[in-house]
């Protein structure tokens, strides 16, 4: 079976964008290869300096990640910080890619660019050997990342490719593959834009763990047109799109189609929040008893933790003896 890993960071709350976007397709993806889903909180560290917030969203998104239906018998799902072989062959991959490589990246230049008045960390620039390490340390063979993560992949092909050269034939070379078509869904108020954490409104935004009458009142507020036709063109008529984008992703049916049974915006916002509703509630439900149970998401954290450093253990160790360190006696 092919390994798939597939990495997020803890730094919110999962969104409907996240949900319907990547992280139903990991849910789907489970049963179809072998898959490593690591919580890594030690990327969320390059922008993050106050105690206590990173270990509770850490378990917050274990919870979620459990709650929309991985299983922890199928998929290995870890907490990066749980499986020190992260941190230590990062450093290997820092010494194998140049400070060249890495000031070509154009995340650290964003990143630090919008930074500029902040502390910007040594560690946000050597992100992408951290990176690296994520990946080669499961041997995973692919890695479905959205166009944002395409350099990152690049550069851990580059980094594996040259320690292979220099220390014989140790890592699996990646690639990036372009996940299943997930929806892609806009900000309710500001349809132009993608749903995304950093939107200015939580008006915009639906939260997986909204209550129903939250879900309800953001779609009965979201931002349509005045023409009142309801049609399917993301072009010229984004918002009523989204909505119908959003209905057709929850219930299985064509955007298209969709919008070929309502004449009025009105019903179109209650469907789709009954929609929204439908799917979200069972997993709120499952997220909040979870999150009840911290013995039993330790339970089940454990688990996949387990089983990933089974094998990062084993990877760490045939770097160490590629390079020749010298073994512990
Ligand atoms: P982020 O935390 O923004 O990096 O997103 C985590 C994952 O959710 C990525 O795989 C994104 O592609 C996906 N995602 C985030 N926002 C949206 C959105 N508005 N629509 C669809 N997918 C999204
Ligand atoms: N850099 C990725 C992001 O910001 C997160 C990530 C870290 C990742 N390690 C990974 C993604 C390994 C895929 C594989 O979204």
């Amino acid at each position: 079976m092919t390994r798939v890993l597939s990495c997020i960071q803890p730094t919110g709350v999962v969104h409907l964008g996240n949900h319907l976007g990547a992280l139903r397709n990991w849910v789907s993806g489970q049963h179809e290869a072998d898959v490593f889903h690591g919580i890594v909180d030690l990327h969320a560290l390059t922008v993050t300096d106050t105690p206590g917030v990173l270990g509770r969203q850490t378990l917050e998104l274990a919870a979620m990640l459990f709650a929309v239906g991985l299983d922890p018998d199928v998929a290995t799902v870890f907490v990066q910080s749980h499986i020190h072989e992260h941190s230590e062959l990062a450093w290997i991959m820092e010494c194998t890619v140049s400070f060249g490589e890495l000031s070509r990246m154009t995340q650290f230049k964003d990143k630090s660019a919008k930074r500029e008045a902040d502390f910007v960390s040594a560690g946000l620039f050597t992100y992408p050997a951290l990176q690296a390490a994520d990946i080669v340390l499961y041997d995973a063979e692919e890695v479905p990342v959205g166009d944002d993560q395409r350099q990152h992949i690049e550069i851990t092909r580059d980094i594996a490719i040259r320690f292979n050269h220099r220390f014989g034939d140790t890592l699996v070379i990646p690639k990036a593959v372009h996940p299943a078509a997930g929806a892609r869904v806009m900000d309710l108020q500001d349809p132009a834009a993608k749903m995304s954490k950093s939107a200015s409104s939580d008006l915009g935004i639906v939260y997986l763990t909204d209550d129903n009458s939250a879900i309800e009142r953001k779609f009965k507020r979201a931002v349509t047109d005045s023409e009142g036709v309801v049609r399917f063109d993301r072009d010229s008529k984004p918002g009523v799109s989204n909505l119908l984008e959003i209905l057709a992703a929850c219930t299985g049916g064509n955007p298209s189609d969709l919008a070929g049974h309502y004449q009025q915006y009105g019903p179109l916002k209650a469907d789709t929040g009954a929609a929204v509703i439908a799917l979200i509630e069972p997993i709120r439900t499952r997220y909040n008893e979870l999150l009840q149970d911290p013995a039993e998401l330790a339970r089940l954290l454990a688990k996949g933790n387990d089983r990933a450093r089974a094998v990062a253990s084993q990877t760490l160790a045939r770097v160490h003896s590629a390079i020749g360190l010298l073994p512990r006696a």
